[in-house]
Formats: structure tokens, sequence, C-alpha cells
């Protein structure tokens, strides 16, 4: 297969890791025999130094014409504690997922049997964890209309969801259930909250059309205390913007480091694939960040092809690498770790 993939490295330590997941995706061309043509381009804060704008035309462009895009990490402190900032390098992460259509953002959140007993939650309670967030991710009261009232005083964000928005999110959530355990969550807050009421009646008038799909509706407050009793009793969980922005962060740490997990932002045709986590500053340039959760983003690349094979053999690597200990710092308990550029060259030789 030929294949055109955008590379937007980001900020911090994303074009660390984005390093790490080219090398693995090109040791995985060689052995499968594809030919994967990289085609680099701006964004974040990045891109607002350079062009002043954090996602550029120019950027949207190489995007919109590639077959995926490979994406890093974005956001950078010295924004961070500046309200009157008039652009942030976040803005260019919502501008990219609007102008790409991407709108479920996929977040599975899995266990290692090698890190079990990593993870801040008891063994017995995370054991057999194998679930995936569909989060709805142009809508809600991310794009709503905002702003200020009252000179000022007074501010809004409006939360605002179609019936045809909801629809075509919880055709996926239907329709990853059925590749999977055939249990769907919708994730809510229907007690109170209009958009929530609209997304539980589409979903209930469309569980006719997938008789064998088990479907439950929690409000969003049990589902975050459940995640951390139960979250080996979930399986697809569908949800709004906002909701699914907290939840799955709180769902990556269950795995034992935020540094493992993978996402996949979906739409029409072009899929963005990215590690979950930040752009962790404080580790720029210093080789320790833990390019797994990108390198396992470039395996949902592949499987999102149809090339399950070339999936499966870096799922296999990374489990090798954490297997026998070819780790960096995060995951290392204080014993011997690794780089970032070593664990992702010992990839690359392993897929
Ligand atoms: C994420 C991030 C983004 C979001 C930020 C950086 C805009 O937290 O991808 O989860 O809130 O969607
Ligand atoms: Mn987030």
């Amino acid at each position: 297969m030929k294949l055109n993939i955008a590379l937007l490295a980001g900020d911090g330590i994303g074009p660390e890791v984005i390093d790490q997941a080219v090398k693995v995706s090109d040791a995985i061309a060689k052995k499968f025999n594809h030919e994967i043509n990289w085609k680099p381009a701006l964004t974040g804060a990045a891109a607002i130094d350079a062009v002043g704008e954090p996602y550029p035309d120019e950027t949207h462009e190489i995007c919109a014409s590639s077959d995926a895009v490979l994406f890093g990490a974005i956001g950078h402190p010295r924004f961070d504690n500046d309200p009157s900032a008039k652009v942030r390098p976040e803005q260019g992460l919502l501008k990219m997922r609007k102008k790409l259509g991407l709108f479920a953002n996929v977040r599975p959140t899995f266990t290692f049997p090698s890190l079990l007993d990593k993870s801040p939650l008891k063994r017995e309670r995370i054991e057999g964890t194998d679930l995936v967030f569909l989060r709805e991710l142009t809508g809600g009261i991310y794009f709503g209309e905002k702003g200020r009232r009252d000179e000022g005083e007074t501010a809004f964000d409006n939360c605002v969801y179609t019936r045809e928005e909801v629809k075509r999110l919880a055709k996926k959530g239907f329709e990853l259930a059925m590749t999977r355990g055939k249990k769907l969550c919708c994730v809510d807050k229907a007690n109170v909250l209009e958009t929530s009421r609209l997304w539980r009646e589409t979903v209930q008038a469309m569980e006719k059309d997938y008789p064998e799909v088990e479907v439950s509706y929690e409000f969003v407050d049990a589902v975050a205390m459940r995640l951390v009793q139960w979250p080996n009793s979930y399986d697809v969980l569908i949800t709004e913007n906002l909701f699914g922005d907290i939840l799955t962060d709180e769902a990556s740490v269950i795995s034992g480091s935020m540094g493992l997990m993978p996402s996949a932002s979906l739409g029409a045709d072009i899929g963005l694939f990215e590690p979950i986590h930040g752009s962790y500053p404080q580790a720029t340039g210093l080789n320790i960040a833990n390019p797994m959760a990108t390198v396992l983003s470039a395996a949902m690349m592949f499987e999102n092809f149809g090339l399950q094979e070339e999936g499966k053999a870096i799922r296999n690597a990374v489990n090798k690498a954490l297997n026998e200990g070819i780790v960096t710092e995060d995951l290392a308990d204080g014993g011997k770790s690794y780089g970032t550029k070593e664990v992702g060259d010992w990839l690359a030789e392993n897929v």
C-alpha cells in the first residue's frame, strides 16, 4: 500500500515521540512492503512562532490531501497562565478537528499484564479492563457560541447538539460494540441537561437496529465513580465532548502510565492518530518521554487502513518491550530505564 501521512510533531516532547513512531512505522513498511510518504507540517506553539497561527492553511492543505495524520502533542506553558493570549496552541487542535471533520475520538483504555501493579488502582479491580470511549469531538460546549456580557462580568459557553451529530457518533459506537463485547454505555446528564436528553432519545431510537448490543444509560457523575471501581465492567462508552475530555483523562491512569494510551480521531474519510498525553514541556529535549503511546497510535493508524497484521506487529513489539523492561523512566520504578530514542530503536528492530 502507498500511504501519504501528514506528520504534525507539534510542541514539547511531540517531535521526540513522533520520531520514534516514524521509525517504527518505517520498519513496518519495510517488513510488509508498503511505501510511506511522510509530509511534515507545522502546528501548535511551533506554528504560532513561525507564522503566527496554530493551524496554518498550508498545514490544513497537507492534512486534507493525506491519507492520515500522525500527531505528536500540542501546548506550551507560556500560554497557560495568560488568559489574555489572543492565539493559543490548543485553538489549532480544535480548528483542525473541525476542518477535517474528525467528529469521533476513539480513546481506548486497556491494561498490560506486566504493568498491573503500576496502576494506582488495585490489581483485582482493573484486571481485564478493555474499554473504549467514543468521545464526540466537534460539537457541544467546545464549539457553541461563547462570549462575555455585562461589560465582561458575565461569561457564557453554549452547549449545542443536533440529532444528526449524536446519530453519527452513536452509529460508530454501535458498530464498534458489535466488533467487541457488544455492550454500549451512553454517558450523559439527562436528569439535568436538555442536550443529554436529546442524546438519550437519539440513542434509544437506534437500539432496534442493533438488537445484539446491550445498551445502558448512565449519568456522567456515576460513570466517573464506576470507572475507578469496576473499569472492567465497561466495553464501549459514547459521550459528548466535554464529558469525554474529562472521563478519558480519568480512564487513562488505569493502565499505569498516561504515556501508554493511543487515540484516533475519525470522521468521514481522513483519520488523525495521536497519543492522549500532552506536550510534557518539562521533559522537552531530555530524551525521557515515553514514546509508546505515539507508537501505539501508529498501530491504530495501520489498523484503520485495514492493515491488522501491521498493527498487531507493533502491539506485540510494545508488549515484548514492556515484558523485557525496555522502558522509559516513568515505568522503570527507579530501576534501569532507557531513553525515548533507545526505546524507539528497540521497537523498530523488534516489530
Ligand atoms: C484533549 C485535550 C484537548 C481537548 C485540548 C488541548 C484542547 O485536552 O485532546 O483531550 O480538550 O480536547
Ligand atoms: Mn483532554
